[in-house]
């Protein structure tokens, strides 16, 4: 037996010197850790933030000059929470990415679930998704699913930005991470689909928030994209009518936000974001926030929420701002 022996630890003379043979059993003492395992609500160090597309287009354009997609597995820019490490917020990871014209993206999948919001292309910018080819134009959101074969080209004559999506934070905590790139480097198109459920067209989301509109009148109105899209993100476009907002709420749940139309403001626990089209907002659980616009506006809301339900720990809280 390594280690001090069960006589030993029994005759301990003090609290100290237990906790010095605890050590050597690597276990500690549940009454005297450091920092406490359980806490009355929850913590907040991802903050809230907005990330400017104009700026991340500007970079992308010279990442677009200076790495190409042949060393560049995906040219993309991830939005890295002020408050904490890699990811945008503490389950979804969100990135802007570029491929120009004439170029391709390898194909590959992985178990994180993925989707686009396609912010800027020309008609002939596509993903492939499991063989099927699908069009990517502004407003457009395009879904990859866990170890769904995925990659994009581009045979437009300008370059193609998005906003890609994914849940590899929560992927990363749980370990359930695979990854394998295409045997055949680019996945091959097998048919184009008229209508698939990895995509939604903008032209049907504007007639479908149209008729939403219609059928509520005043205030903003939001619709789901899938029911939901992935199993642990769920979709929808929120409409604010011009000089309208949203109502204040607290959700146990984090929100990603990207502006597919229009200007605004998202308040955070006070703090005033101003966002344009092609901006990402992140709202991290548990703070209070709201939306408005004076021109109106449309936002695309990725959240976790599905997660949060299937565990039972959705909530919502008394919001204030
Ligand atoms: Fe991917």
């Amino acid at each position: 037996m390594n280690g001090p022996s069960p006589q030993q630890l029994a005759q301990s003379g003090s609290l100290d010197e237990l906790y010095g043979l605890l050590g050597e059993l690597t276990m500690g003492a549940g009454w005297a850790k450091k920092t406490p395992s359980l806490w009355p609500e929850p913590k907040k160090t991802f903050r809230a933030h907005r990330w400017s597309y104009a700026q991340a287009k500007g970079a992308l354009d010279a990442a677009g000059r200076l790495i190409n997609t042949e060393l560049a597995e995906r040219r993309n820019l991830i939005l890295m929470n002020p408050g904490e490490g890699y990811a945008t917020s503490r389950t979804i990871v969100a990135a802007y990415q570029m491929i120009m014209a004439g170029e391709k993206a390898r194909s590959h999948r992985h178990t994180p679930n993925a989707l686009r919001l396609i912010i800027d292309a020309e008609p002939g910018a596509f993903t492939i998704v499991n063989g099927e080819k699908l069009s990517m134009l502004p407003g457009d959101v395009v879904l990859t699913p866990n170890w769904c074969w995925h990659g994009h080209g581009n045979e437009s004559k300008g370059s193609a930005y998005w906003l890609d999506v994914l849940d590899v934070p929560l992927v990363q905590l749980l370990e359930p991470m695979f990854f394998e790139p295409h045997p055949e480097e680019f996945e091959t198109e097998i048919k184009v689909p008229n209508n698939s459920p990895m995509h939604f067209a903008w032209a049907d989301t504007k007639r479908r928030l149209a008729e939403a509109e219609g059928r509520n009148g005043s205030g903003a109105v939001e619709i789901a994209l899938g029911d939901p899209a992935l199993d642990t993100m769920a979709l929808s476009m929120l409409k604010l009518k011009a000089g309208s907002g949203t109502a204040v709420r607290k959700v146990m749940a984090n929100n990603v936000f990207g502006v597919v139309e229009g200007e605004g403001t998202t308040t955070v626990e006070g703090e005033t974001l101003a966002w344009a089209r092609g901006d990402v907002i992140v709202v991290p659980s548990w703070q209070s926030h709201a939306h408005c616009s004076n021109d109106g506006a449309v936002l695309f809301r990725v959240t976790d929420e599905p997660v949060m339900q299937k565990l039972g720990f959705m909530r919502e809280g008394q919001a204030k701002q």
